[in-house]
């Protein structure tokens, strides 16, 4: 029996695996694992977001002032780059990954995402890798609107009450002290952006498969994409 490897030691075009789903349901960690496993890069669309939302607060630029992002969108210059399988976004030349993993930043990235400008631009450059290469890319319009011709489509939620327990569980391991509640109304309130944003907004595609991570581990969701996966691939053998 053929399977996704296998296949495409064969030489088969390149494949595309779309992730959407709210903040926390655990989007990166699974598309990080499936890239892993399949030999595929992982593209994490979050990280550019953010890379951008980094820019607009160093430079004090306000998440509603429309016409100074716009503008901003045609100084900032964000490229991916990987090694060993990791990605390293290079915002004006500097590689930021360890700055943008803040609530605060992750905030802002939600704030300014809305703007069509913003999206404009990263779009362009996610549909170019996707073009390029295999890749498992996760965000909030990846099946909707960057790769509307994915081959496999997931949209990955959870419970709010579980998202906030994990975030809040990552806090305690980092050492850090963190309210609950406080988890639980940040997500509800990005989720409420990131749904009801007038451009792409996050929602299920229609062809997407609904997977709830709730009561899952992680190993339990990757190996159903897997299946997912291969079944598409076997059935496009045939
Ligand atoms: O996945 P994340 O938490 O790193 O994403 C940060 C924010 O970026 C998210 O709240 C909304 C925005 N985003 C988006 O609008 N579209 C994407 N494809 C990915 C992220």
């Amino acid at each position: 029996m053929s399977n996704a490897n296998s296949q495409l030691k064969h030489g088969k075009a390149n494949y595309n695996i779309a992730i959407d789903g709210p903040a926390g349901a655990g989007k990166s960690t699974i598309a990080k694992k499936l890239a892993k496993k399949l030999g595929f890069i992982y593209v994490d669309t979050g990280a550019m977001y953010r890379a951008m939302a980094l820019y607009f607060l160093k430079h004090d630029i306000d998440a509603s002032d429309q016409e100074r992002i716009a503008t901003s969108c045609k100084e900032v210059d964000i490229t991916i780059e990987y090694k060993n399988g990791e990605q390293f976004v290079i915002l004006n030349g500097e590689n930021v990954n360890s700055l943008i993993r803040t609530e605060e930043v992750g905030n802002m990235a939600s704030a300014t995402s809305v703007h069509k400008a913003v999206r404009l631009k990263l779009v362009e450059l996610q549909q170019e890798l996707a073009r390029k290469e295999n890749v498992v890319m996760d965000g909030r319009d990846i099946g909707t609107y960057v790769l509307p011709n994915a081959d496999l489509k997931i949209y990955l939620t959870a419970s709010v009450k579980e998202r906030a327990r994990r975030r809040w569980t990552e806090l305690q391991e980092k050492g850090l002290v963190a309210d609950r509640d406080e988890i639980e109304r940040d997500i509800e309130e990005r989720d409420n952006r990131d749904m009801n944003r007038e451009f792409a907004p996050l929602k299920q595609a229609e062809d997407a498969i609904y997977l709830d991570s709730s009561e899952l581990t992680i190993d339990e969701v990757v190996d159903k994409i897997m299946e997912y996966f291969n079944k598409i691939i076997n059935d496009k053998e045939v």
